[in-house]
């Protein structure tokens, strides 16, 4: 927040024409000012016009804080650097979704489920067989996770709601898998339970039954590190989506797999996979960055950075930090030179000096560098999308669980200002 800003107030007054409404005011834990309209239509007939949401709270929440000016992520107050650094994927799933790191026993249970969970129904192989080799791996990851819906139908907020998130989380990673070996045309490989979660969903994209594989152990961290980075990020496009189409008390699946299309767009985070087709335009268009520079500038265009700016981060995204960092160590360790790498930095220091970008706010999202990591991961551009779909997995289920324990939620329904024509008659058709 700028010093500017509001502080602590206990009520907005609004002015309607000569009229005066008192607004109650709610503030957060990190003095997060929010002005309670809920009751503003009631009182006023009037309702607020947000395009976009960027100043509408949609939900109190206690998962993740952001402060976008001071490049702030916090997970249950755990800030992303130290997770990303001392903590693993799993560890982070079970706080995201229960609240608190778990113990020992907690941590050995979760694993202990995630592994024994991770089979899919021999019968959904049927559905893979059914799309074609072109199929984009997200319609398929979204399809199969709706479908899970049809062979466990109780998957509302009941008894089982636990057991069913974790067989989510569990076969995710197996279906995301198959859905790549499906797009090659190899044989699908079986979940493993002595390897990490990370570990598995690797051996799974790129074992094959011909030679032993092993899953080098700088893949398996850098996967790990991705999908931390990924886990949660408060109420974003596809979040919202998972909470608005949960609000109807539609079963966890149907809500998960509405995210994961939301996700999808290139706006999104479908953004990781349109950084590399960028980048790799520049490269083979001669390496001409300040050309591309020149292009995002011009309003005529249509053409933006991918993988440059964000809604809420307005300083930096301390996710791409973080990715940037682990780039250069990634790469060489695992032995690759990418040439898209140096056009990403370059393109990077000539927008960060450059009077539009300042303006505007604009630096390197977290896609901006993951892409560069799934290249010298070997997997493929468009898995890239997927990858992300498994790392906000748990702060999907987590808003999804914590909108359903909220007393009183109510269904999300949005009003509108109506800008269409007023009543008139009907015309029959041989008038028009
Ligand atoms: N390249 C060039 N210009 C840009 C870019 C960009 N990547 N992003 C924003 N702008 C300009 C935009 O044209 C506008 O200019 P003007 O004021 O002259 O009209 C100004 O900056 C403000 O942008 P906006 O579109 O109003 O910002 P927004 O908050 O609605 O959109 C965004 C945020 C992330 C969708 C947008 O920055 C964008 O399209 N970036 C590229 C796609 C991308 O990298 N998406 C991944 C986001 S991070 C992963 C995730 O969490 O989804």
């Amino acid at each position: 927040m700028n010093k500017d800003h509001l502080t602590l107030t206990d009520t907005a007054k609004l002015f309607i024409n000569d009229k005066e409404f008192d607004l109650p005011t709610t503030v957060g834990s990190e003095d997060e000012v929010g002005i309670d309209i809920s009751q503003l239509r009631n009182k006023t007939g009037a309702i607020t016009f947000d395009s976009g949401y960027g100043n509408t709270g949609s939900c109190q929440s206690s998962i993740t804080f952001i402060d976008g000016e001071k490049g702030i992520l916090r997970y249950r107050g755990y800030p992303i650097e130290e997770l990303a650094e001392k903590s693993n994927f799993i560890d982070v799933s079970f706080l995201l979704i229960f609240g608190h790191l778990p113990n020992k026993a907690e941590l050995e249970r979760f694993h202990f489920q995630l592994t024994h969970h991770s089979l899919i129904h021999e019968d959904m192989k049927k559905f893979f067989e059914g799309f074609p080799p072109t199929a984009h791996p997200m319609g398929i990851l979204s399809a199969m996770v709706s479908s899970l819906s049809a062979f466990y139908p109780e998957a509302g907020y009941d008894a089982d709601v636990e057991l069913n998130i974790v067989r989510l989380l569990a076969k995710l990673k197996t279906i995301a898998a198959f859905s790549y070996k499906k797009s090659i045309g190899q044989p699908y490989v079986y979940p493993r339970n002595d390897l990490s979660y990370s570990a598995d969903m690797l051996n799974m994209m790129f074992a094959v039954p011909s030679e032993p594989y092993e899953v080098p152990k700088v893949v398996e961290e850098a996967l790990d590190l991705l999908l931390i980075l990924h886990a949660d990020h408060e109420q974003n496009c596809s979040t919202s989506t998972v909470r608005m189409v949960g609000s109807s008390e539609a079963n966890l699946f149907a809500s998960i797999s509405s995210g994961i299309c939301a996700l999808w767009g290139p706006l999104h985070g479908g953004a990781n996979q349109q950084v590399i087709q960028m980048l790799e335009k520049i490269k083979n268009d001669g390496g001409d960055y300040k050309k591309y520079i020149n292009l995002a500038k011009d309003r005529e265009s249509k053409f933006k950075l991918m993988g440059f700016g964000h809604r809420v981060y307005k300083n930096f995204d301390p996710r791409a930090k973080i990715l940037k960092g682990s780039a250069d160590r990634v790469l060489s360790e695992i032995g690759v030179k990418d040439p898209l790498l140096d056009i990403a930095k370059n393109l990077e220091e000539i927008a960060l000096k450059d009077e539009f970008f300042i303006e505007r706010k604009l630096y390197p999202n977290v896609d901006f560098y993951s892409g560069i990591i799934y290249r010298a991961m070997g997997i493929p551009t468009n898995m890239f999308t997927v990858m992300f779909a498994l790392g906000r997995l748990p702060g999907w289920i987590a808003q999804w669980k914590e909108m359903r324990e909220t007393p009183g939620a109510r269904i999300y329904r949005p009003r509108q200002i109506y800008t269409g024509e007023t009543k008139r008659s009907f015309v029959p058709l041989e008038k028009r």
